[in-house]
């Protein structure tokens, strides 16, 4: 046994350590997180008639996630692998739910619904935004064949908010359902602003990661409904688990990723969350302030993302590889974009902007 923990060991060391990584929305899980995760390595939520306490977790964990969003009392949730399992899971329920197959987008999307579209024969209607969605080119948009509007608080590049609340309205009258991806700013904007991304607004569905700013171990996902009979459009009778039913896309699941999300979540509270999230934006501002003494251009970040407005991306972001650093690239927009997640440190921040004021000069 000691020799194949050795050779893994060995493998590990080819893996990018957290402090060269600038472009992931992944950090280091809290150390409760982890210890939770342990606890509850073999347990399968795919079964829970079996793991009646995991199930209760995965309860408690959503229960959480969903009065932070506002969710009525009506809700239902779902613990998934992550953001591109809940948009999949949200698009096959309002596919169902509409009997429609388009959908409605910003350009700035997720690329798990190139997936989902794939998956489920969609029919995707892409609006041309630069940062963010706007109400009035989503009311131009849509029609009697849309199912679903997708919005998205926290997008992958920018960290930029759609206007949802008023796009919500929009599709409220026109009965089309609103999806917003709110996989990363989930864990973000509820602590830094009263920004209505959520269900105050007439919104039908909204996906949040613990993976991600919710500190919980990989894979963290969830998905909250505003009415629970929507997840019974996907519910199959199962016929080999001790469980009757399944409602989820995945059948096998981690219950030990609901045992991480509740600990990490009843650990840390509104306020530890709050904090942390303080301090990311704290840094994001220092970020930025180095950038405007090096007067290295970049878009005015909302969260705690910085876009850096760059030429040659691609060579640029390979000559940081060669420093050490990774960062993620967007090459149609010309940015390299730094993720200021917690593992983040003001050290890690002083020595990466004097390595791209080299390769950049
Ligand atoms: C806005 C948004 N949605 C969805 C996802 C997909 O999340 P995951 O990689 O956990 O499936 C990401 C990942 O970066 C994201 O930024």
């Amino acid at each position: 046994m000691r020799d194949i923990l050795n050779e893994l060991e060995k493998i590990r060391e080819k893996d990018a350590k957290y402090k060269q990584i600038l472009g992931s929305m992944c950090t280091p899980p809290h150390k409760i997180a982890i210890e939770a995760y342990k606890m509850f390595i073999e347990t399968n939520l795919g079964d829970y008639e079996l793991f009646k306490g995991t199930k209760e977790l995965e309860e408690k964990a959503i229960e959480w996630i969903a009065n932070l969003l506002h969710a009525p009392p009506t809700y239902a949730g779902l613990l998934t692998s992550g953001g591109t399992e809940s948009n999949i899971v949200a698009m096959w329920i309002f596919k169902l739910l509409s009997n429609k197959n388009e959908i409605v987008l910003p350009k700035q999307a997720h690329f798990s619904f190139l997936k989902a579209s794939s998956i489920l024969n969609l029919k995707l209607k892409v609006i041309d935004c630069k940062y963010y969605m706007k109400a009035n080119e989503v009311k131009k948009k849509i029609s009697s064949k849309t199912a679903c509007v997708v919005t998205i608080a926290g997008n992958t590049n920018f960290g930029y908010i759609d206007e949802i609340e008023e796009i919500a309205d929009i599709c409220y009258d026109e009965n089309i359902f609103v999806h917003v991806d709110a996989a990363f700013g989930g864990f973000v904007i509820p602590f830094i602003s009263n920004k209505v991304f959520d269900f105050r607004a007439k919104i039908s569905s909204i996906c949040v990661d613990g993976h991600k700013m919710g500190m919980a171990c990989i894979p963290c996902g969830f998905l909250i409904l505003r009415e629970k009979e929507w997840l019974e459009e996907i519910k199959v009778r199962s016929k080999c688990t001790h469980t009757k039913f399944q409602a989820s896309l995945l059948g096998t699941r981690p219950g030990a990723s609901a045992a991480s999300a509740y600990a990490v979540m009843h650990f840390l509270g509104y306020e530890g969350y709050k904090k942390i999230v303080e301090e990311c934006m704290n840094k994001t501002a220092y970020l930025t302030k180095l950038l405007d003494e090096k007067k290295i251009e970049y878009v005015k970040p909302v969260l705690n993302i910085v876009a850096i407005k760059l030429k040659n991306v691609e060579r640029v972001a390979e000559e940081l590889k060669k420093k050490g650093w990774y960062v993620g690239i967007d090459e149609e927009n010309e940015i390299i974009r730094v993720v200021l997640m917690p593992h983040v440190e003001k050290d890690m921040i002083n020595k990466f902007v004097n390595d791209l004021e080299e390769v950049i000069k």
